[in-house]
């Protein structure tokens, strides 16, 4: 680092110049540079005034749809169009990806995120972030780590013990950190076990840089910081937004002080410094808004989740079937959640347009409720309206509500299908949800429109699952829309008539109601704690776990297709596991399946989940055709974390390998063998005797030491231990006892003066 760059220029540059820029160091000729948010747009700030207003950019469609695609590929271009739009707005880093897990369906932000899978959220995101820095602008992986909630974010501690960390929330992160380098991860505002995530040197530097590599910059969430100097002291670099003078100069004087070692604020100084260098790099660029729209139709059309089709109601036919568009989202639509990620869309599609445009027949539009309405509280569930009392339907039956709901039913009459677009309204960054529920003039709607129309296609806005029971058993058709972005009109529509063959699948669990959900006693937590209490058992891991049913599982989505599995086959390779399945397309138009393999290990020396899914793969199958589709797993997703041992080991054993349509739909197992990790847990006096005798050395020795004692015991008798140590039965009573306890007890076979020399040996 150059002279001129002093302490001072260092601890300036180590936060913002303002909210969306890097600081400028003149003397030392560093420009600033541009960051912003992200994740499935560029949202440049387009005036001084309003944080959040927009320069116009291609709304792509939000993580919870996208990551219904199941589809890296489609992962990889969007980050590359979003790449373009960066470079065409000067943007060096985009805030993004963010890959925090589903926790709770309650969760605010999911529609920012991708899965209740730590493996699907890693493999999209990587590809995600490839394509974006394939253009030469930076990603941020976003928000490290355990920020699953919004209710207290900026404080609330996430109590999680360090197998569900390791295992779950880290996996992501450690995944998108060693395959695809983001040139930054930002911190999240939360507490990890107590510990502040930028306060926390175990998670930045210990973990991010020594065990995994990272070599980029660690940047705050938009006032993250407490203190500044504990910040660099634990591997943060950046703090944003800035300036912070106040906080420069604490700096300084931690440095002077002596509290502060130099050589971390100049590491983080240069960190900055070499971001901007690496941004400088990037070409000036343009994008094409018609080709980005166009885009994001595709992967919004991807990312539509059929989850009911019951006597081929879909596809419509584009002719000759008048259809009843209703619901004022199919006109004014729900295509992105609100807080920092929201854009300025470069143009905006509405179902109706493009269902009226996808027909030659009569399409006709009721609004059934307003967007005011939709916003009204959520319906009770065991208050909901009885549409068999024409006139009364419970919360959505006041006057105005009355009189839209009745035109909504007049015109379903008339036409041979109808069409009803509902969803949620409240989604936003900063706060949870509080039910899954419906709001009650949707409710209303759907009810009534089912009654006067059997052929009721019910299509879904939202950006986190809803509850689906039990008013989905009125209608013979469901279609889970998300939150689509600014092309999710058209894609409904490319859904709706078939241009587009359905084959978005469940990124997280549809549970029949909130109380079944894993995480449902611990979720938000409070004062000031959230306690992962479901550990492991995140999802449909937890659902699995305790055999309960749910009302579309994980994995899960319909075609107008159908396909059809041979028989897996599963080798172990130098890298893991390679599963090959024959699937065939037994229906009569082309389309998409999503393989899915599931892993366990029967028998298992710790707690698993009973299926957790490994590798997956989207293909794209003619009729009639077969494709043999293969999967790879990574040896090291196999690896659970021992506590013991304070690393990955992989147990060695016959997996059972899972493949099929959903989480709940195995078509096809194969067995494979896998060879274990050396992984030897050294024994201790505190080691249990069943812990020494589980060890093959470790038995020996003790087993030796046993008999002497009977052989030096002057009457043979070694004393009534060794003689429970003889009874398997009693060994077994025997087994929890640390050796250094056995030695406290009369008659002992074992003194406490010889348990050193047999640790040493054990282990040697
Ligand atoms: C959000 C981040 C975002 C940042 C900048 C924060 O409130 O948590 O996701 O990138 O603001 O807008």
């Amino acid at each position: 680092m150059s002279s001129e760059f002093s302490t001072a220029d260092q601890a300036a540059i180590t936060s913002g110049g303002d909210f969306w820029h890097t600081a400028a160091v003149e003397s030392a000729g560093i420009p600033a540079v541009t960051v912003t948010d992200g994740p499935h747009g560029v949202r440049m700030q387009a005036s001084g005034g309003d944080l959040l207003a927009g320069v116009p950019a291609t709304c792509f469609p939000p993580a919870v749809a996208s990551a219904s695609t199941w589809d890296p590929e489609l992962l990889r271009r969007m980050g590359e169009a979003l790449g373009d739009e960066c470079r065409a707005q000067d943007v060096a880093v985009l805030l993004g990806p963010g890959i925090n897990l589903k926790r709770s369906p309650l969760g605010g932000r999911n529609f920012e995120y991708f899965s209740e899978d730590p493996i699907l959220t890693g493999v999209l995101a990587t590809e995600w972030v490839r394509g974006l820095q394939s253009k030469g602008v930076g990603a941020s992986l976003k928000h490290f780590a355990v920020n699953s909630q919004e209710t207290d974010r900026m404080r609330v501690s996430a109590d999680v013990d360090e197998r569900t960390l390791r295992e779950i929330y880290l996996r992501a992160f450690q995944r998108v950190v060693t395959q695809a380098q983001p040139w930054t991860v930002m911190c999240a505002y939360n507490k990890i076990n107590g510990v502040y995530a930028s306060e926390n040197h175990w998670l930045l530097t210990e973990v991010l840089r020594d065990e995994w590599g990272f070599e980029g910059l660690v940047v705050s969430d938009w006032g993250a910081v407490v203190d500044r100097v504990k910040a660099i002291a634990a591997g943060l670099d950046l703090t944003m937004p800035g300036p912070d003078a106040d906080g420069d100069a604490a700096l300084c004087e931690a440095v002077e002080a002596g509290q502060l070692d130099p050589a971390l604020l100049r590491a983080s100084a240069q960190r900055v410094r070499d971001l901007v260098t690496k941004a400088g790099e990037r070409p000036a660029g343009g994008y094409d808004a018609a080709a980005h729209h166009a885009l994001a139709r595709e992967i919004a059309g991807r990312s539509v989740v059929l989850l009911k089709n019951e006597g081929g109601v879909l596809p419509l036919a584009r002719s000759g079937v008048s259809v009843a568009v209703l619901g004022e989202f199919a006109r004014t639509p729900r295509y992105q959640g609100g807080g920092s990620s929201q854009i300025t869309p470069t143009q905006l599609d509405d179902a109706l347009t493009q269902i009226t445009a996808a027909t030659s027949a009569a399409v006709r539009f009721a609004q059934g409720y307003t967007v005011e309405e939709a916003g009204a509280a959520p319906a009770e569930t065991d208050s909901q309206p009885d549409s068999s009392e024409a006139g009364s339907s419970g919360a959505g039956s006041s006057q105005p509500g009355e009189a839209l709901l009745a035109e909504a039913v007049a015109v379903a009459r008339e036409c041979d299908v109808a069409v009803v677009f509902v969803g949620s309204v409240h989604e936003t960054e900063g706060a949870d949800r509080d039910s899954l529920d419906l709001p009650a003039a949707h409710l209303a709607l759907i009810e009534r429109v089912a009654a006067a129309n059997p052929r009721t296609v019910v299509v879904l806005s939202n950006g986190a699952v809803l509850a689906t029971k039990p008013w989905d058993e009125s209608v013979p058709a469901l279609v889970e829309g998300w939150l689509l972005g600014q092309a999710g009109g058209s894609a409904i529509a490319d859904v709706l008539f078939g241009r587009v063959n359905p084959s978005g699948r469940l990124a997280e669990t549809i549970p029949l109601k909130l109380a079944d959900h894993p995480s449902y006693l611990d979720f938000p937590g409070e004062h000031g704690h959230v306690r992962y209490g479901e550990g492991l058992h995140i999802g449909y891991r937890g659902f699995d776990a305790r055999e309960q049913p749910v009302a579309y599982p994980f994995g899960f989505g319909l075609s107008y297709t159908t396909f059809t599995y041979g028989t897996a086959r599963a080798v172990a390779t130098e890298t893991g596991v390679e599963v090959r399945v024959p699937v065939t397309n037994s229906g009569g138009r082309a389309g998409r399946e999503v393989v899915q393999a599931y892993v366990s290990l029967p028998g298992s020396r710790v707690r698993r989940a009973p299926r957790e899914l490994k590798a997956f793969a989207s293909v794209e199958i003619a009729a009639g055709e077969t494709t043999e589709v293969v999967l790879g797993i990574d040896r090291g997703d196999l690896a659970y974390w021992d506590t013991r041992l304070g690393r990955w080991v992989v147990e060695g054993g016959d997996y059972l390998v899972s493949v099929g349509a959903s989480s709940r739909d195995i078509r096809t197992e194969a067995t494979v063998p896998v060879p274990a990790d050396a992984a030897r847990v050294p024994l201790t006096t505190e080691s249990s005797v069943g812990e020494w005798f589980a060890d093959p050395r470790g038995a020996q020795l003790l087993g030796e030491a046993f008999a002497r004692a009977a052989a030096e015991a002057s009457d043979g008798d070694a004393g009534p231990m060794s003689a429970m140590a003889a009874d398997p039965a009693m060994l077994m009573m025997l087994g929890s006892l640390p050796l250094s306890r056995m030695a406290t007890f009369p008659g002992s076979p074992l003194r406490a003066d010889q348990l050193d020399k047999l640790v040493t040996e054990a282990n040697a």
